[in-house]
């Protein structure tokens, strides 16, 4: 087998990645791997904004910030990580309009900022205007400015590899092994440090913003590896997916003034969250549609969605700030958001669980921070956690962006100081690697990849998502185990080298499932409803009992092992503001 070596291997090309590798390139020898080419990676997809108490619209703060961050987390968010992240905002602002990010701006030739859902002036007051845009093309901008950047810098770039596994050597994780598309041979890659920034896994569920690619491979291969998972249980739908499709459409729709309205035409928010309506955090909003589905308040024939109306918004308005969206309402539904509502429903959006770090971006082991030597992990993979049960809109490119750097800076001190020279590769991962290959392709009997993601995707979506209770979660554990069981026994029936989408499927479905256990075993064992965990049997957060982080293990005989981590609260020790309470908006 082929083996490549680099000082540093990350893989995944959306923001955080390609935010490590700029702050690496020049001091180190850094590779980037990606199953896709790096701008199609999902950051792109990122519509409405990033935050940053920049007060360029009018007067804001990190500290209220931060406070927002922790409120509409629940609670559940870190408060140190989430003060670094919101300190560190208007800096990382500054940094990517210096490296050529094109934001909009004001009449005055300040970075425009726009308001969006849950952050406030003044601890809670009123909206304020705290996130900076691209138009709706925020992500996609910041993803091409980061590539050219990472060119500029002679990153080396692998497209269309996909990771497999990691390797590993006395306790430090020194490479991976990973499959190229267009030929189906294996390499492994030989490192000093290695780093995950594979995104999210939203394909796990039916109805999705998320893009094909975003299977978690990188939560399961930290399973396979023993390395645990962390609060896997909050999984945020956004409220405005575009009706039957679950493609985006942007909060910043309601950022500039659209709202919600029900089947009878009313702006049911202001009945949820009467003082900031549509802009309350995303949980809020989108149990929100659901309670007026359920009370028979919904639009259409069906009465099965609701409504975006930006009809009161002008033409002009639409095309400047909101360009995208108008495109996808004329492309999927054929209608003209200026003339008519778009109907929408929550989509499976974003994870705010993931592989545990510090806020140096280092892989943690337990509840005492234990760090697993060589292996950083960022973006939404990752959980640092400043998301807490549930992330503001805006707050996760802030995220990649801060913590993708800081990840890059502590690599950089990690390999001047402590990993002067490569340990030995181990070739374990590869042997296990071919086994698995050989063993889908070399059935002449099994079921295929697509009966399986089919029924783990409607289990995940009917059991597991915005209402849960525990007849439906017990069910979805039990089910699991099955679809467990069938993925394992897979038929590949494509036995060619090149692009074997089919077996790359099949990998990617054992991940799904792996990670799809235990997100489903952590919502069954938090009886209380916090963020976007919404139980229908326990449906107030009980902080006596929850106010803690879940970390789950994949044990060797597949079973989830379920245990707990402190939330720090170091902010509650001198500030009333940060002391957990009753979220009202
Ligand atoms: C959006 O524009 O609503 C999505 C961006 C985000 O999830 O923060």
């Amino acid at each position: 087998m082929q083996v490549v070596y680099h000082d540093v291997i990350i893989v995944g090309a959306g923001l955080a990645g390609l935010r490590a590798a700029v702050e690496l390139a020049g001091k180190q020898d850094v590779a980037v791997l990606s199953k896709l080419h790096p701008l199609r990676s999902h950051s792109g997809a990122a519509q409405g904004g990033i935050s940053a108490a920049l007060g360029n619209a009018e007067k804001d703060s990190p500290e209220w910030h931060a406070y927002d961050t922790i409120k509409g987390s629940d609670y559940l968010a870190d408060h140190y990580a989430v003060q670094v992240m919101c300190n560190d905002a208007p800096r990382a602002i500054i940094e990517l309009e210096h490296l050529g990010v094109p934001f909009s701006r004001f009449n005055d030739g300040r970075i425009a900022q726009r308001p969006f859902g849950g952050h406030t002036r003044n601890f809670g007051e009123a909206p304020v205007r705290r996130t900076c845009y691209a138009a709706d093309r925020t992500g996609h901008v910041c993803l091409h400015t980061l590539y050219e950047q990472s060119l500029r810098k002679s990153v080396s770039f692998y497209d269309e590899y996909q990771v497999l596994d990691l390797c590993r050597a006395e306790g430090f994780v020194n490479g991976v092994v990973a499959i190229e598309l267009k030929t189906g041979r294996l390499v492994m890659f030989h490192a000093r440090a290695v780093m995950f920034a594979t995104g999210g896994y939203g394909k796990a569920w039916k109805t999705t913003s998320n893009a094909f690619a975003n299977t978690g491979d990188g939560l399961g291969i930290a399973l396979d590896n023993g390395i645990p998972l962390q609060d896997m249980e909050f999984v945020q739908f956004h409220p405005t997916g575009l009706y039957q499709l679950g493609i985006l459409i942007t909060e910043a729709a309601r950022g500039e003034g659209g709202v919600l309205r029900n089947g009878k035409g009313e702006r049911f928010m202001e009945r949820y969250a009467p003082s900031i309506k549509d802009l309350a955090p995303r949980d809020i909003v989108s149990r929100s549609i659901y309670e007026e589905l359920r009370d028979g308040r919904g639009a259409g024939s069906m009465k099965d969605h609701v409504l975006l109306d930006l009809t009161s918004l002008s033409r002009e308005k639409i095309a400047e700030k909101l360009p995208e969206i108008e495109s996808f309402a004329k492309i999927y539904l054929g209608i003209d958001p200026s003339d008519v509502p778009i109907p929408v429903l929550p989509t499976c959006h974003y994870a705010m669980g993931g592989i545990p770090t510090d806020v140096n971006g280092r892989v943690t082991l337990d509840a005492q921070g234990k760090e697993i030597p060589g292996f950083w992990a960022a973006g939404e993979v990752a959980c640092v956690s400043v998301h807490g049960a549930n992330r503001l809109g805006s707050n996760s490119l802030l995220d990649l962006i801060v913590f993708g750097r800081r990840a890059g800076k502590d690599i950089n001190r990690f390999l001047d100081r402590v990993c002067l020279a490569p340990l030995p590769l181990a070739t374990d991962s590869a042997d296990r690697v071919r086994g698995m290959i050989e063993s889908f392709m070399g059935r002449s009997a099994g079921e295929t990849v697509a009966s399986v993601r089919i029924d783990l995707q409607k289990v995940m979506m009917d059991r597991v998502s915005v209402f849960r209770d525990e007849q439906g979660l017990s069910d979805a554990v039990e089910k699991l185990a099955v679809l467990q069981e069938r993925a394992a026994g897979i038929r590949v029936s494509d036995q060619s080298r090149s692009f074997n989408t089919e077996l790359l499927e099949a990998i990617e479905l054992q991940h799904m499932v792996n990670y799809s256990k235990v997100v489903a075993l952590s919502a069954l064992k938090r009886r209380e409803s916090r963020g976007a965990h919404g139980r229908d049997d326990y449906p107030l957060r009980d902080d006596a009992a929850w106010l803690k982080h879940s970390l789950c293990f994949l044990e060797e005989n597949g079973e989830v092992r379920h245990t707990e981590k402190p939330v720090d609260l170091s902010l509650a020790s001198s500030r009333a503001e940060f002391v957990p309470k009753e979220r009202t908006y």
